[in-house]
């Protein structure tokens, strides 16, 4: 296996900027017609900001200059004139309202679509996926990444089109004001143009040190909020801050570098605009008094070296936000255009009733079940008969896990992998679920290849208690149900029952209405398992796959819980992995597992003449750990 992916995707520079724009683009596409309404708006925006400096020229040479002196000067012409300028700022104003109005509710609308699309995204990634990342790298790309896209699409790319515009309508002013004073203004608007890159280059990779150093301590806060007990635990709370100081003194000291440079552009660009406005003005004096252009030209012309200046400093402000927006929607893209879980499986599971001769599909729910090949129309009748054919699996290269194992388990028998810890009998769960598919070997279920058969159909056949198993928020009534949605209140409790979870649900305050917190913390360990072994029995599964089910529950609990558990058994095929040894002494088959091989074979009492590793563990001579 190559680096993991998330390596290649947690980059904090955008690789390519074209592509990714254009992808955000076309996530806009849905808003079309409010974003054309946004371009009229900003090109009229721009445009009154244009002619509002344009104004000026004919107000003073026009309505003022003619008044001066008079004694008796008629101001209507010139009130008029001002009320008509006011009604043009005005028009800006509103139309600037309201495009930044619908922008906010665009990119609003463009970040829900994308984080749609990256959750349903998600939900189809293999089990592989969610192995290689942790939960804060996941969380990541739906808070930062997303949200950062957003200024983007809501600053950004309006503020680039407005600056388009201005910038342009303003050199076309300029230049029939006045060539020659543009060529001033344009030196120096190039001066702070440089100054701009200079400056926002060198504040950009002290930028990149703070995001590295911000993801740093969130991955540290993280790690010390899931494992609080440990640090409580073991005293560890003083070294735990002496730690995150070190990583909190990098953030600041990046912050405050970028700051310094980031703080500094905006003076600097200030101060390079007086000095163009000033230069502007000396020079327009001098023509003005030569008679080569009028007073008002020159306060219109002053005007317009302020105006372009402006959108300038702006955007190159922008400029770090907007690479780090692109980066952010760069690794939200990586992650919806990564492959999701392959299902080549044709094969599905369909309800069946005896017909006249051969079993025929029906869509009533008969409790009877059948593979059916879409193919051929062909129907298998569902038995639970589970085989391993020399299988051979490496979760990454060269680190074999399993090592050609081959067993069987027939319709109804119980089967008991025994083996001391990493010996691989979880990895086999995960074959028979196809969370990873197997390299060598093939396993098959009622004489099919699992790789032909539909995931969600084998899964749907497969009940799972699993080793880490997780409660979700939501009633215990919800928690049960999430193994058969159309499971009724009836058959949830009657699951709870047969699990022997209902005598602990009742005594829960509000019973099976109890509400469960993040991942079931008010309840036992015991109890959290007896849910999960609740929740595999409402799903009534042919095949039941127990993995330590009964590993976190007290002997005298478990002792209770087995007789229910050999009643949930009955009729099913079921892979048990036990620690306890005595809970598997009624299995047909118990094989025993070392390194990824079967060293041994058999049931109980075979197993125990044979005076071998299984007798060692049972007699406690040897440890399963
Ligand atoms: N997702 C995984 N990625 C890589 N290696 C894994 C993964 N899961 C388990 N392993 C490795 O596979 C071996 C077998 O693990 P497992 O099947 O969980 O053992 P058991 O359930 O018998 O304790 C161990 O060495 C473990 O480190
Ligand atoms: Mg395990």
């Amino acid at each position: 296996m190559s680096e993991p992916r998330y390596r290649q995707i947690r980059r904090s520079r955008a690789d390519n900027i074209p592509a990714t724009v254009a992808r955000i683009f076309s996530y806009l596409s849905s808003f079309r017609w409010q974003l054309i309404l946004v371009f009229v708006c900003i090109i009229v925006e721009a445009l009154t900001n244009v002619a509002s400096s344009a104004f000026f020229a004919p107000l003073i040479d026009d309505y003022i200059l003619p008044l001066v002196g008079k004694s008796n000067p008629d101001m209507t012409k010139f009130i008029y004139r001002l009320i008509f300028m006011a009604a043009v700022y005005l028009l800006g104003i509103t139309v600037g309202y309201v495009y930044r109005k619908l922008m906010s509710i665009i990119s609003t609308g463009t970040l829900y679509n994308i984080r749609k699309q990256l959750f349903e995204h998600m939900q189809e990634m293999s089990v592989q996926f969610y192995d290689t990342h942790t939960h804060g790298e996941l969380m990541n790309f739906y808070t930062s990444d997303v949200d950062i896209i957003r200024p983007l699409i809501a600053d950004s790319f309006p503020q680039a089109i407005n600056t388009l515009i201005s910038l342009s309508g303003s050199m076309f002013m300029m230049l029939t004001l006045s060539p020659k004073l543009t060529l001033v203004a344009v030196a120096l608007l190039i001066l702070v143009v440089l100054v701009s890159v200079l400056v926002g280059k060198k504040s950009r990779s002290y930028f990149v040190k703070v995001q590295k150093t911000v993801s740093d301590i969130n991955g540290y806060v993280e790690e010390m909020f899931l494992g609080s007990k440990e640090v409580k635990a073991f005293c560890y709370e003083d070294e735990s801050v002496r730690k995150f100081q070190k990583y909190n003194d990098e953030c600041m000291h990046a912050s405050i570098m970028s700051n310094v440079f980031a703080q500094s552009l905006m003076p600097i660009n200030v101060n390079l605009s007086y000095i163009s406005y000033a230069a502007v003005a000396v020079l327009g004096a001098r023509m003005c008094i030569a008679g080569e252009i009028s007073l008002g030209s020159i306060a219109s012309f002053l005007l317009y070296t302020r105006q372009i200046a402006g959108p300038i400093s702006g955007l190159s402000q922008q400029f770090n936000g907007m690479m780090m927006s692109i980066a952010g929607a760069e690794r939200v893209f990586g992650i919806i255009d990564s492959p999701t879980e392959v299902d080549e499986g044709k094969i599905v599971l369909v309800n069946v009733k005896e017909g006249e001769g051969p079993l025929v599909e029906t869509s009533e729910k008969t409790e009877r079940y059948a593979w059916k090949n879409p193919e051929d129309g062909s129907l298998t009748e569902l038995k639970g008969d589970i085989r391993l054919k020399n299988v051979t699996f490496a979760y990454e290269e060269g680190k074999t896990v399993l090592n050609d194992v081959s067993l069987y388990a027939k319709p109804g028998q119980k089967i008991a992998l025994v083996g001391s810890t990493g010996a691989g009998k979880t990895t086999i769960t995960n074959l028979i679920n196809r969370f990873y598919d197997v390299q060598e070997g093939c396993i098959t279920y009622d004489g099919i290849d699992i790789k032909d058969i539909a995931k969600s159909s084998l899964r749907k056949s497969l009940g799972v208690v699993l080793q880490d198993t997780n409660l979700f928020s939501g009633t215990v009534m919800d928690n049960i149900r999430y193994g058969n949605l159309d499971a009724t209140d009836e058959e949830c409790i009657a699951a709870a029952k047969l699990a022997n979870a209902d005598s602990f649900i009742s005594r829960l305050p509000d019973g099976y209405n109890t509400m469960l917190i993040s991942n079931g913390t008010n309840l036992s360990q015991g109890q959290r398992q007896l849910l999960n072994i609740a929740r595999a029995t409402v799903a009534d599964p042919p095949v039941l796959i127990l993995d330590e089910a009964t590993s976190s529950i007290d002997t005298h609990t478990e002792k209770i819980i087995e007789k229910g558990m050999d009643k949930l058994m009955q009729g099913r095929t079921v892979f048990v992995i036990a620690h306890r040894l005595s809970t598997v002494r009624n299995a047909n088959a118990i094989i025993v597992l070392e390194h990824g091989s079967i060293i041994e074979r058999g049931n109980h009492e075979e197993l125990l003449a044979q005076k071998g590793r299984y007798y060692r563990l049972y007699k406690g001579t040897a440890e399963l750990d």
